[in-house]
């Protein structure tokens, strides 16, 4: 699997030669400027909540390649109502798609539209394919609920927020790592903005002393997972 990393909470992955976008946020995001975002290619676009940080160019680029959105019921809804085609979830619902499967999970957090419509409970995402599984956490605080994805997945890698305020920060956000029981996490949703400003080393430290490997990954890196 390689996974690409566009900035903020969006990143690409191939699994089983399909290519699943997550959170688009590219064209409004300073940090993300070099990023081409007419080259990024969808199969599906996976989006964990509403807020405009993670939705931004969803209309955009599923227009143009025609991806399918997976998501909770009301966001889902909400593209389909413009034209676009979608797969509707909900928590601890699980679907088999083409390219693996996909298990909707909780995400403390809020999900409104940046047009004001309700944007359904805010989530996160465990994809399992033969290539290999991880978690998206979107945006969420720490939760003892995590422990139960420990308990049934088996996971190779996870995408997790670090950059507090709007998120766990770093410190909680290595103790979801123990509680999912993932040793290689690539950070997400921190220097985009200045509350979410961190210190990359106290970061990638507070996750070495347990035992963990923290990825910062520079914005359009492809690196194989
Ligand atoms: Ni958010
Ligand atoms: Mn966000």
């Amino acid at each position: 699997m390689n996974l690409t990393y566009y900035g903020h909470s969006c990143f690409g992955v191939e699994v089983n030669g399909k290519y699943l976008l997550f959170d688009p946020f590219i064209s409004q995001n300073p940090l993300a400027k070099n990023i081409e975002i007419e080259k990024i290619p969808a199969d599906y676009i996976l989006i964990s909540h509403a807020h405009g940080d993670h939705v931004f160019d969803v209309e955009t680029i599923a227009s143009r390649t025609n991806a399918k959105i997976i998501s909770n019921y009301e966001i889902v809804s909400y593209y389909e109502k413009k034209g676009l085609k979608g797969h509707g979830m909900n928590f601890g619902g699980i679907w088999q798609f083409d390219f693996g499967k996909v298990t909707y999970v909780l995400a403390v957090h809020s999900s409104q539209f940046p047009d004001g419509a309700f944007g359904g409970n805010p989530g996160g995402f465990i994809v399992e394919s033969n290539e290999g599984n991880f978690y998206f956490a979107g945006d969420t605080a720490l939760t003892m609920d995590m422990k139960l994805i420990g308990i049934r997945y088996k996971l190779d890698f996870a995408l997790l927020p670090i950059g507090s305020n709007f998120t766990m920060d770093y410190f909680d956000a290595a103790t979801c790592a123990e509680f999912i029981g993932c040793d290689k996490i690539i950070g997400i949703h921190y220097d985009t903005f200045p509350p979410i400003k961190i210190d990359h080393q106290k970061a990638i430290d507070e996750f070495g002393r347990n035992g963990k490997e923290l990825l910062l990954m520079k914005i359009g890196e492809t690196i194989a997972m």
